[in-house]
């Protein structure tokens, strides 16, 4: 086995998450000594396991995969295969040919809107996404249905900000053949009730795929006990590597669904007159893959394993309850609603303050948040909103960065509202 396997760091199961003492797995905390880091929605800072692993195996066993005979190549192959086997177990996926990689959420969504979408779906035939969607899981859909000339319809989020299920469930129909819905939504961390939406949505005989780009860093996924479809996740939102991320399909699914890129790898036979494509999940990964960003994702899981992604999401709940009292209790600061259940996202609006002046004086302070509209344009409009402050949480947070974000903000209140 090689060395890099060995590059774990746990905690130690059991007691709740100490988020000071795994700041120092972050090196990033190191090199920027006060950094208040509110911004792991965008993309999560990388733990010395995944760092230092991925630069140990281009210095001990990088070769390509899949083609070399040579021993090198066979433990490259042989490690890149082991990531994907950690993809599966990390969202209990049945079958390791389940899991693709992709280059992130995005790749994976346009994988399945490219590939299943012409095979399966026809005119007239209809596609729902929610409002709570980012553009990843709004884009491809629109041009789907532009290709094949189906409907895109949308469930609209009620006034608590959570899906409204009532409408949601009259939406479905015999002619939904596909619901696009988000775990965890990015803008607000409003988290619609997606093994309900699955149910509902087979009754009708539709498929489901299920945007998991901000769960899978902050909760267990469980595709066969939330029964979707399609899972869609990004390294680099979940402590790895960017360019890197995987799509779970159900195997008879991605059995029946066409190459989407063709190139070296795909094949098992290629003339000029006709190509034979190679098994799943192969078949859906053309040309020299993101290798070292496989393995980065592997031990970004194996490290989020070892702490436990149950305590991960215990302690992000409990923060985020923190923030939004700590942030409600600010006089002209309004929490946006994401309705009964939210994880790990704070969005707000302090009266008076553009959030990206908001967001440069809290740079200042050392504290980064992301401004603007988080990538969710028609959610933000629906909201009234044409741009908001995102704080979001990670397993390295507590209430000290909370109390920071709170300090900056009434800093920046000083400035701008008096
Ligand atoms: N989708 C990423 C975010 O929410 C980039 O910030």
């Amino acid at each position: 086995m090689s060395s890099i396997a060995n590059l774990r760091s746990v905690e130690g199961a059991g007691a709740t998450l100490d988020p000071r003492r795994l700041r120092r797995d972050f090196p990033v905390f190191e090199h920027n000594p006060g950094l208040v880091f509110l911004d792991t929605a965008a993309s999560a800072q990388k733990p010395r396991a995944v760092i230092d692993g991925v630069a140990e195996f281009y210095r001990r066993d990088y070769a390509n995969v899949h083609r070399g005979v040579y021993r090198l190549s066979a433990r490259s192959t042989e490690l890149y295969e082991e990531a994907r086997e950690k993809v599966r177990r990390f969202i209990n996926a049945a079958d390791q040919r389940e899991i693709v990689f992709t280059r992130g959420t995005t790749e994976a969504i346009n994988l399945v809107a490219n590939s299943w979408g012409p095979a399966f779906l026809g005119k007239d035939d209809e596609i729902i996404v929610t409002e709570l969607e980012h553009h990843s899981n709004i884009v491809p859909w629109q041009m789907l249905r532009d290709r094949v000339g189906a409907k895109l319809v949308v469930a609209p989020i009620d006034a608590t900000g959570g899906l409204d299920m009532a409408v949601f469930e009259r939406l479905l129909s015999p002619r939904t053949k596909l619901v696009a819905v988000t775990h965890v939504a990015n803008a607000t961390g409003a988290m619609p009730p997606v093994a309900s939406i699955v149910r509902l949505a087979h009754e009708k005989g539709a498929k489901v795929l299920v945007d998991g780009a901000q769960a899978a860093p902050r909760m267990p996924i469980d595709v066969q006990a939330l029964g979707c479809d399609f899972y869609a996740f990004s390294g680099h939102k979940t402590y790895g590597p960017s360019g890197i991320g995987a799509l779970y399909g159900r195997r008879e699914l991605l059995e029946a669904m066409p190459p989407w890129q063709g190139g070296g790898d795909m094949i098992l036979t290629v003339t000029f007159e006709k190509t034979v494509y190679n098994e799943l999940p192969h078949k859906f990964e053309a040309g020299t893959p993101d290798i070292s960003g496989a393995i980065g994702l592997g031990l970004a899981i194996d490290y989020l394993q070892g702490l436990g992604l149950d305590r991960i999401e215990e302690h992000e709940a409990a923060l985020t309850g923190y923030g939004i009292d700590a942030l409600a209790a600010l006089p002209g600061v309004r929490v946006v609603g994401a309705g009964q259940r939210r994880l790990g996202v704070l969005s707000f609006e302090v009266e008076g303050i553009h959030p990206h002046d908001l967001a440069t004086v809290l740079d200042q302070h050392k504290v980064a948040v992301r401004a603007g509209h988080h990538c969710a344009q028609p959610l933000m409009e629906k909201l009234g909103l044409a741009a908001t402050t995102r704080a979001s949480l990670g397993l390295y947070n507590d209430e000290r960065d909370i109390d920071a974000l709170a300090a900056a903000i009434r800093a920046a209140q000083e400035m701008f509202v008096r």
